[in-house]
Parts: C-alpha cells; sequence; structure tokens
C-alpha cells in the first residue's frame, strides 16, 4: 500500500492526476521559482533550456516535472530511462533522431551504462556524438551533428552520479518530501480530478498517513474512495478515511504491515538489536532487498531505526510506537549516524 513506486494499472490513474503546468504543482516552491525562472529566460531567449537534472526519492513528483518542462517550452517530449539504455549505440539512434528544440527524458539515469553515459557527456556540452563503426584497430568514429535539445535527467540516486555527467546540468532540483498541508491539497486536488466527495478532515488523515509522498496520498485516496462507495454514503469524512486505512493496515503515521512487522520482530525477538538486516528480513519473511529497500528508509527517516556498523537497532520512539515499554538502555537515534 505504501511502496513509493508506482505499478501496474496505476501509471494510467497518474496520468491523469499529473498536474500539467508549473502553476498546477503543489509545494516544491523554491524548485518551482528556480524551474520557472530558467524556462522563462530560454522562453526570451528563444533557446533551449539548460539540461536538468530533477532528484529525489520515488512518488516525489520528478516524471511530472520532466513533462511540465516540454509543456511549457511548447517542445516534444521523448522518454526513455537508464535501464532502456544498455549500448552506446541505443543512445545514439535515439539522439540522432532528436528535433530542434525537443526535450530529452531519462529517467533513472544513474542506471545507463557507462559507454552511453560517456556519449551523453559530449551530447550534452557539443551536441555532438561520435557513432563508432566497425570494431578493433579498424573501428572509425563518424562524428554526428544532434541539433540543441534539453536533456532533463531523473534519479533517486544523484549520489550515484558519476560528477562529469552531474556537473553537465546547468541546473539541478532537489525534490524534498512534502509537508502534510501541500499533501492535503494535492489531496484535494485529485479528489476533485477523480469527482470524489471529500471533507476536509478526511483529506487531512489520507494526508497524514502518506509518508510526505504525493504518489502514496493519490493512492490512500483511491483506496479510501473504494471503501466509502461500498461501505458508506461515497463521501470521504474523517471516519470514513480511518476505518479505511486501518483496514489496509495503514497506521496513523503512514507506517504499512512490513514495517510494523519489521520493527516488532526488531523489538520483541531480538530484543531492539543490533541485528544483521539478512536476519531481520528472515524474520519477517521478506527478501533482504525488500526490508532494506521498502521498508528500512521510512523507518529510519522518522527515528524508528538507527542502521550502525553492528547492524539495525530500534530507537525508543519504535518501541513506543509498538506501545511497548522500550529497555532502559535504548539509546537515542541521535547517537547513530545512517
Ligand atoms: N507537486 C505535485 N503536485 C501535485 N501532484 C503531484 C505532485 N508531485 C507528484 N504528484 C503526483 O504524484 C504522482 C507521482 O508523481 P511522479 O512525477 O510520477 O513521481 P516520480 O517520477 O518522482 O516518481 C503523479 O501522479 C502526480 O500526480
Ligand atoms: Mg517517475
Amino acid at each position: 500500500m505504501t511502496a513509493a513506486e508506482a505499478e501496474g494499472d496505476e501509471r494510467a490513474v497518474e496520468a491523469a492526476l499529473r498536474p500539467r503546468s508549473l502553476d498546477e504543482v503543489v509545494g516544491q516552491a523554491r524548485v518551482r521559482d528556480q524551474l520557472g525562472l530558467v524556462l522563462e529566460a530560454a522562453r526570451m531567449r528563444g533557446r533551449s533550456p539548460d539540461h536538468v537534472l530533477l532528484s529525489g526519492p520515488p512518488g516525489l513528483g520528478k516524471t511530472t516535472l520532466a513533462m511540465i518542462i516540454a509543456h511549457e517550452m511548447t517542445a516534444p517530449l521523448r522518454l526513455t530511462s537508464g535501464p532502456a539504455i544498455t549500448h552506446a549505440g541505443d543512445l545514439a539512434a535515439i539522439l540522432s533522431g532528436m528535433n530542434e528544440g525537443e526535450v530529452l527524458f531519462v529517467d533513472e539515469i544513474h542506471r545507463m551504462s557507462r559507454p552511453a553515459e560517456e556519449m551523453l557527456y559530449m551530447a550534452m556540452e557539443d551536441f555532438r556524438v561520435d557513432v563508432v563503426i566497425g570494431k578493433g584497430p579498424g573501428a572509425t568514429a563518424i562524428p554526428l551533428e544532434i541539433p540543441p535539445f534539453t536533456l532533463v535527467g531523473a534519479t533517486t540516486r544523484a549520489g550515484l552520479l558519476p560528477g562529469p555527467l552531474r556537473d553537465r546540468f546547468g541546473f539541478t532540483a532537489h525534490l524534498e518530501y512534502y509537508e502534510p498541508h501541500e499533501l492535503d491539497r494535492i489531496v484535494h486536488r485529485s479528489a476533485g480530478l477523480l469527482g470524489v466527495e471529500l471533507r476536509p478532515d478526511g483529506s487531512s488523515e489520507i494526508a497524514s498517513r502518506s509518508r510526505g509522498t504525493p504518489r502514496i496520498a493519490n493512492r490512500l485516496l483511491r483506496r479510501v474512495r473504494d471503501f466509502a462507495q461500498v461501505r458508506a454514503d461515497g463521501v470521504v469524512t474523517l471516519d470514513v478515511a480511518r476505518a479505511a486505512l486501518d483496514l489496509y493496515e495503514v497506521d496513523e503515521l503512514g507506517l504499512d504491515r512490513l514495517d510494523r512487522a519489521v520493527l516488532d520482530a526488531l523489538c520483541r525477538r531480538f530484543g531492539g538489536g543490533p541485528v544483521g538486516v539478512s536476519t531481520l528480513a528472515v524474520a519477517v519473511g521478506e527478501e533482504r532487498e525488500t526490508v532494506e529497500e521498502v521498508a528500512e528508509p521510512f523507518l529510519v527517516r522518522n527515528g524508528f531505526l538507527a542502521r550502525t556498523p553492528r547492524g539495525r537497532i530500534a530507537t525508543r520512539a519504535a518501541w513506543h510506537h509498538l506501545g511497548l515499554a522500550a529497555p532502559a538502555a535504548v539509546a537515542d537515534t541521535a547517537l547513530f549516524d545512517d
């Protein structure tokens, strides 16, 4: 329920809920201002804007902003992703087909192959690529001009991007988690688009359980709507929102079944740790990666769990959240660095 990645059918629904212009974007005031300026200046000069890098956790609006950039520039958008570019040739094919002023969106740009990355540096800087024909000593590089375009890269892991690639973006926007009042506005906006009748306290209940993430807020809204239609009179009130989210096992702080299972195992079975993540994963019957990448980031961010060199540790807040008394020795999270 609270995975930050979109899955399956969700993509189509998301497309309908995406803000289309910068004005419709809720929150991220600084990014909106800065990006607005970059685009406005480019429009005044009649040029393509500088390359833009969007970084931040899943579900915060990177794809949305990429589409908005193209929309605001009234430029066509081409979409691809790092994992889809396995050879430099894949990238050469995309780049050689670009028209002047187009926006190329590369999602998960940190997952592109090395040779493609190197080709991209050159394309970004000089609007040129060298297409290598043949192999070994007889190979020749044929330079190919590319019309000016704007690259928009998105990454959840800005730290994994090689410096030379990062440096070639003229503007980097780092998206932050949303405040509850911003999520509240997003839930209202989405409810309007979906034709859901929503009371203010119902909306803030959904917002406060959405882990700072618009994608999750929109998903919870859809599940609450189902509940409202089937078990109530269709109106999302506070009671309906609470009952629905309890049914889906998303608690007041946005923890879901897996999050609580991890904390529960950590506290009850391992005395609060330290315990290795693999052991913890076995205890909750999940893959290690799922525990590490799905549950832990949120638990760490909210100060429930600390990652230490000796293993995972439950904080005082974790014991408290489970309604358990913390052993006297439990330290404060502030003592641990992730
Ligand atoms: N600032 C925002 N205002 C309103 N809705 C947003 C905002 N950011 C994201 N969303 C919604 O959240 C969903 C996920 O956004 P998306 O751009 O796909 O995230 P990302 O690409 O970062 O994973 C979209 O359906 C969009 O409607
Ligand atoms: Mg995306």
